[in-house]
């Protein structure tokens, strides 16, 4: 999809009207040349009725900051001690780029406005070292946040928390991104770094899921750059605090904030709570995602075609597989009651799903499907994925002879040569 495709964005409007997202934006992408097409994305949120919480980092400009002055902070990222200069240089970048993200926002027509609604303490002595002006998130102010965006505000928070003595302290960005989204009970969290989709053990991971990630994390295999570990530790925290949906994408690439909301092929990782998945009959709303997805697979001939009229007239024969209310895979039993058999056909997952079992669990879904039905042999005809079925369905060669008569004449007009193979149910 296309993110200016606005019939495919439409679809998940009513999911997201009125909900929060809170983007996180590395200092470093602030920076970056495609800074100005994130906001445009954020224009496009807005004008759709999504609510934006905007958090940004300054670790990339302390660091500059520090190298001009020849200076060695304490640390950048808000993790470590923050001795005074650092806090120093911490205050002054940040005030710095959230000048920048407000001058931005006023560019795109939008209203942002910055605040001390994050309540913040002392990190404290931790194994006898005192960590200075490092600070911890304690509380986010809620009625300030939600009055401000009640009134159509993009709140602009920088990596830094106040407490009730007017004592400022530096915060880790990542940190106050998740606090704000559990307070605000956001929709999702985006996370705008320098970096492409996790690789995790040579892997690229599209999604995820959290306690997965967290396993990998724990057990030293997740193998991320230092950027990318922060992200992925605090996307298991919003996920275990109930957020449902953390991306973590790339901010140098254009149009990617939105690709990544609004398609199921993002550019990003998405880290999740819980998996939404579910085998269901289709609708006819679903054709038009059946015909998307399946559209590459037809032209290639690795499935037969069909039109949006084939599907419609035979729709009780087709299901979906569906992930959060995305169709990502899709499949049809054609039953034939006379010979008691059944043909499995139209299987098809999204690449972006590939290898993850779904292709599997449609296939036992149908065999299900067809026992529950007292269908005794299930057939599949197939050009270019005899092998897989073969190999992950348990189906066996068979031959013309164990088609349906109906379904033999049509066999032998079409000339796609198919092999076919069959599995007892019995
Ligand atoms: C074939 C298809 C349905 C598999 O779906 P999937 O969800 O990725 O499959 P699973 O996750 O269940 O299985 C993945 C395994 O099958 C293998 N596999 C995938 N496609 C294969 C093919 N065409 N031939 C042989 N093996 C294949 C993978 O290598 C993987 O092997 P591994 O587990 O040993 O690593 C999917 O690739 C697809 O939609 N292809 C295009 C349409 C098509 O050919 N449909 C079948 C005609 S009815």
């Amino acid at each position: 999809m296309k993110p200016t495709d606005l019939r495919g964005i439409l679809q998940y409007i009513p999911r997201f009207r009125d909900r929060i997202f809170v983007i996180a934006i590395d200092g470093a992408i602030i920076a970056d040349d495609n800074f100005a097409n994130i906001l445009l994305d954020v224009a496009v949120l807005r004008s759709l009725n999504i609510n934006v919480v905007i958090v940004h980092g300054a670790s990339a400009q302390i660091q500059w900051l520090a190298d001009q002055d020849k200076l060695t902070p304490s640390n950048v990222d808000g993790t470590g001690i923050t001795d005074a200069s650092t806090l120093r240089l911490a205050v002054t970048v940040s005030n710095q780029l959230t000048h920048r993200l407000l001058e931005g926002l006023a560019s795109c027509d939008l209203r942002g406005v910055t605040s001390n609604g994050i309540v913040a303490y002392p990190l404290g002595i931790i194994q006898g070292v005192d960590h200075l002006f490092t600070g911890k998130v304690e509380k986010v102010d809620v009625e300030m946040f939600q009055s401000l965006l009640q009134q159509g505000f993009i709140p602009v928070v920088p990596p830094l928390g106040f407490d009730g003595e007017g004592k400022t302290y530096r915060v880790n960005s990542d940190s106050v991104a998740v606090a704000l989204a559990v307070a605000l009970k956001a929709a999702k969290i985006i996370y705008v770094t320098t970096h492409d989709q996790f690789m995790i053990q040579g892997q690229v991971v599209r999604q995820i899921l959290a306690a997965e990630l967290e396993t990998l994390l724990k057990t030293g295999k997740a193998d991320l750059p230092e950027g990318l570990r922060s992200k992925a530790a605090h996307a298991v925290m919003a996920c275990q605090a109930r957020i449902q949906r953390v991306h973590v994408i790339n901010g140098k690439v254009d149009e990617g904030l939105l690709h990544e909301v609004f398609s199921n092929e993002g550019i990003g990782t998405l880290i999740y709570a819980n998996e939404y998945a579910q085998i269901r009959p289709a609708k006819k709303k679903d054709i038009r995602h059946i015909m998307q997805l399946t559209k590459k697979s037809m032209q290639s001939e690795e499935l037969m075609k069909r039109t949006r009229a084939n599907l419609e007239k035979k729709l009780n024969d087709y299901f979906i597989y569906e992930i959060d209310r995305n169709v990502v895979g899709c499949v049809a039993l054609h039953v034939y009651p006379d010979q008691a058999k059944g043909e499995l056909a139209f299987l098809c997952v999204s690449p972006s799903h590939e290898d993850q079992g779904i292709g599997r669990k449609m296939i036992q879904f149908v065999e299900a499907k067809a026992r529950e039905s007292g269908l005794s042999q299930l057939i599949v005809l197939s050009t270019q994925s005899f092998t897989y079925f073969q190999s992950k369905g348990g189906f066996t060669e068979g031959t013309t002879e164990d088609l349906p008569p109906k379904r033999r004449e049509k066999y032998e007009q079409s000339g796609r040569k198919s092999k076919i193979l069959v599995k007892p149910l019995k």
